[in-house]
C-alpha cells in the first residue's frame, strides 16, 4: 500500500542495505534494484535518503519512470498528499457549437466572405513541446478534425502510453510484440478501422472503436492511429501490428470471393488471425512483374498448385493467411499473367522462417517457401491474370501508411532532440544554445510540417474524391508526398544523430529512440522501389545518406 513519508523519513533509509530516494515528491525503494540499475549502485547510494529527481531527469526519458513505479514505488512525499486531489480525466469534449457566420446586409459591400469553412482550435493536447505533435494539437485552427478524432486522440494515446511506450524497446531486442497487443488492436476496433475504406466494415466487424460512431469514421482517424502508434518511435513495432495487415488485408476484402471474405475476415479484423502481402521474391523486387512463383490451375478446375518462394514479408512468421502474387500466365506475358491468391497456412506446404535484418526487428520480415500449397479456386481475389490491377488499387492507401509513420517517426527525433538538447550541457551552456543545435531543430522541424501538411491536404482529396478521381489525380502526388516523407525522415534521424552524439550510436537509454530509428529509416522507402513510378531508389538513398555523413 502506497504510504506518506515526511523528508525526515526518507532521510533516515540512506543506507546501502536501506535505500530510498524521492523523485518528483514520490519514495522510490531501490534496496534491491540498485544492483541491476544499468547506471551502477554507488551511483543511488550517493542520494541514498534524498532527493534525486534532478539527477534523475538528467540521465532518463519518461518512459523509465512509468515502467518501474509499479514495482519500486513505496509512497509519496506529505508535501504531495496535502495537495487537492487530481481531477477526473477531462472527458473528450463535447461537440462545438455551429458558429454563426455573420451575412452581409442587401445592398452593402462586404469584405468578409458570406461563409467560411469551418475551422475548430481544440484543447492543447500533449506536452506542448513546439512541432513536436500537430499543430492541432497546439491549438491552431484546423477545418479537418472534429469532436470524434479528439477522442480517439486521447483513446489511443492512453493504451500507447501505459501498455506499448514502456515496453517497446524489450519488445523490439526480443523481435516479437506480445500477441495481447495485437489483438487489441482488433478488439479496440483499429484494425477493422484501418483499410482505407470508406465506410467502417462494421458487419464483418466484432469489435468497433469506442471514441468513433462507424458512421462517422474517415481517413483522418486512419491517421490518427498509425500517427499515435508511431509516437513510442519503433518502426518494428508499427509494422507488426499494420504493416502486413495494412497491405495485405485491402486488396481481399475489395476483390476477395465473398464466401471466402465472410468465412476469414471477422476473425482477422478482431485480431485473432493474421494476414501479410507476399509479393517479393528472392529475384523479383522493382520488378513484380518479372515474379516466378506459380499457381498451376488442376485437371478439374477446382484447385490451383502453388509453388515458389517469397522474400522480405513483413509479418509472415505469425501469419495464418498470405495474399500471395503468383504467375496464373506464361512468363512472357508478365504483368498480365499475374494473379493474387489467399493462401491459408492451414491448406499445408507453406513454410516461413524469420530473416535477420538491419531494423524493424520486431516486425517478422520472413522468408516464405510454398510447396504444392493445394488452394480452393474460390480464393482467387479479383480475377485470373488480373492481379497486377488489384494489386495496384491499394498503392495510395499503402504509400499514406508509411507517410504517417515516416513523418511521426521524424518529429520523434526532433522531439527527442529538442528535449535532450535542454538536458546536456557542452562548454558550459546547455547543447540548444549552440546557434548549430538550433539550426539543425528549425530544419527538421519545418520539413515535418511541410510534410505533415502536404499529407493533411491529400488526405482531405481522398476522402472528397471518387475512389477512380482519387487514383488519377492522387497517385503521383501521393507518390511524391511519400518521397517527401522518408527523405525528411532520414534528415530528422541523421540529424538527431548527430544531436545526440555517443548516446545515438549505443543501444537503449536516452539516445535509444533515435538510435532506433536510424536502423529502422532504409526499408521505410521500399514498397515505393517496386513500383514503377519510384521517384528515387533505396541505393540512391543509401549512398547519398552515406556520403553525407563524410
Ligand atoms: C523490411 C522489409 C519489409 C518488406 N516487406 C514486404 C512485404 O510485406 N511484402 C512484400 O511483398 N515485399 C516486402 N518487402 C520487399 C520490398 O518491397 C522490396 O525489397 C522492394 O520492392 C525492392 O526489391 P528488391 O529488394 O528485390 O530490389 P531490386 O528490385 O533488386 O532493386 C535493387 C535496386 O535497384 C533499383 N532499381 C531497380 N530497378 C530500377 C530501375 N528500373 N531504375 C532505377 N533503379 C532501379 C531499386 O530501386 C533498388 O534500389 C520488404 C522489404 C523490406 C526490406
Ligand atoms: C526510480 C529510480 C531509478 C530507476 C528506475 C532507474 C532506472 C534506470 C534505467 C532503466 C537505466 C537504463 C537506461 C535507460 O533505459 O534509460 C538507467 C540508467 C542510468 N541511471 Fe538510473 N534509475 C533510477 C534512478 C537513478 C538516479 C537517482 C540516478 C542518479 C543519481 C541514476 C543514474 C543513472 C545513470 C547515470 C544511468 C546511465 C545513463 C546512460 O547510459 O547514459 N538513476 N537508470
Amino acid at each position: 500500500m502506497s504510504k506518506t513519508f515526511s523528508t525526515a523519513d526518507v532521510a533516515n533509509h540512506n543506507k546501502k542495505d536501506d535505500l530510498f530516494i524521492i523523485v518528483d515528491e514520490d519514495v522510490y525503494d531501490l534496496t534491491s534494484f540498485q544492483t541491476e540499475h544499468p547506471g551502477g549502485q554507488k551511483i543511488l547510494q550517493r542520494v541514498a535518503g534524498k532527493d534525486a529527481s534532478k539527477q534523475f531527469w538528467k540521465y532518463h526519458n519518461e518512459g523509465i519512470l512509468k515502467k518501474y513505479q509499479g514495482k519500486l514505488k513505496v509512497g509519496s512525499l506529505d508535501s504531495k498528499a496535502a495537495e487537492a486531489p487530481k481531477s477526473a480525466p477531462t472527458p473528450p469534449p463535447e461537440p462545438k457549437e455551429e458558429k454563426a457566420v455573420a451575412k452581409p446586409e442587401s445592398g452593402t459591400v462586404s469584405a468578409e466572405p458570406t461563409e467560411k469553412v469551418e475551422s475548430v482550435a481544440f484543447d492543447a493536447f500533449g506536452d506542448l513541446v513546439p512541432y513536436a505533435d500537430p499543430s492541432w494539437y497546439q491549438t491552431y485552427h484546423s477545418p479537418y478534425y472534429n469532436e470524434t478524432h479528439v477522442a480517439l486522440r486521447e483513446e489511443v494515446r492512453a493504451w500507447v502510453d501505459e501498455a506499448i511506450e514502456p515496453y517497446v524497446t524489450e519488445w523490439d531486442e526480443a523481435k516479437q510484440v506480445p500477441e495481447e497487443i495485437y489483438k487489441q488492436m482488433g478488439q479496440r476496433g483499429y484494425l477493422a478501422g484501418l483499410m482505407g475504406l470508406a465506410d467502417f466494415p462494421k458487419h464483418l466487424a466484432k469489435y468497433q472503436c469506442k471514441s468513433v460512431p462507424p458512421e462517422k469514421w474517415d481517413a483522418f482517424h486512419e491517421l490518427i492511429i498509425t500517427d499515435e502508434l508511431s509516437r513510442p518511435g519503433s518502426g518494428g513495432l508499427v509494422w507488426n501490428l499494420i504493416g502486413g495487415f495494412g497491405i495485405g488485408c485491402p486488396p481481399f476484402i475489395r476483390f476477395g470471393q465473398k464466401q471466402v471474405i465472410e468465412r476469414v475476415l471477422p476473425d482477422i479484423l478482431s485480431g485473432e488471425k493474421r494476414i501479410c502481402l507476399a509479393i517479393t521474391e528472392p529475384d523479383a523486387g522493382s520488378d513484380v512483374a518479372n515474379l516466378t512463383c506459380e499457381a498451376k490451375l488442376t485437371e478439374d478446375g477446382k484447385h490451383f498448385i502453388v509453388n515458389g518462394e517469397k522474400k522480405w514479408i513483413t509479418n509472415g512468421v505469425w501469419c495464418d493467411y498470405f495474399t500471395v502474387a503468383v504467375r496464373t500466365g506464361k512468363p512472357e506475358d508478365g504483368a498480365k499473367g499475374v494473379s493474387l491468391l489467399l493462401v491459408e497456412r492451414s491448406f499445408g506446404g507453406v513454410s516461413t522462417r524469420r530473416m535477420d535484418c538491419q531494423g524493424v526487428w520486431s516486425s517478422g520480415t520472413t522468408y516464405v517457401t510454398f510447396e504444392d500449397v493445394k488452394v480452393p479456386v474460390e480464393n482467387l481475389i479479383g480475377k485470373k491474370n488480373k492481379g497486377f490491377q488489384v494489386i495496384m488499387t491499394n498503392f495510395n492507401h499503402e504509400r499514406m501508411g508509411i507517410v504517417i509513420q515516416a513523418t511521426r517517426f521524424a518529429r520523434v527525433c526532433y522531439e527527442q532532440s529538442v528535449k535532450y538538447s535542454k538536458k546536456r550541457e557542452t562548454f558550459g551552456v546547455k547543447l540548444y544554445q549552440h546557434p548549430v543545435i538550433r539550426l539543425k531543430l528549425a530544419h527538421m522541424a519545418r520539413q515535418i510540417e511541410a510534410t505533415y501538411n502536404w499529407m493533411e491536404n491529400l488526405i482531405y482529396q481522398s476522402i472528397h474524391m471518387q475512389e477512380e478521381e482519387a487514383m488519377l489525380k492522387l497517385g503521383g502526388a501521393i507518390a511524391g508526398l511519400k518521397a517527401q516523407a522518408t527523405t525528411t525522415f532520414e534528415y530528422c534521424a541523421r540529424e538527431a544523430s548527430q544531436i545526440f552524439g555517443g548516446l545515438s550510436y549505443s543501444r537503449g537509454g536516452q539516445g535509444g529512440k533515435v538510435e532506433r530509428l536510424y536502423r529502422d529509416v532504409l526499408p521505410t522507402p521500399f514498397p515505393v522501389v517496386r513500383r514503377r513510378s519510384c521517384w528515387i531508389s533505396a541505393s540512391d538513398r543509401r549512398s547519398r545518406c552515406m556520403s553525407s555523413w563524410a
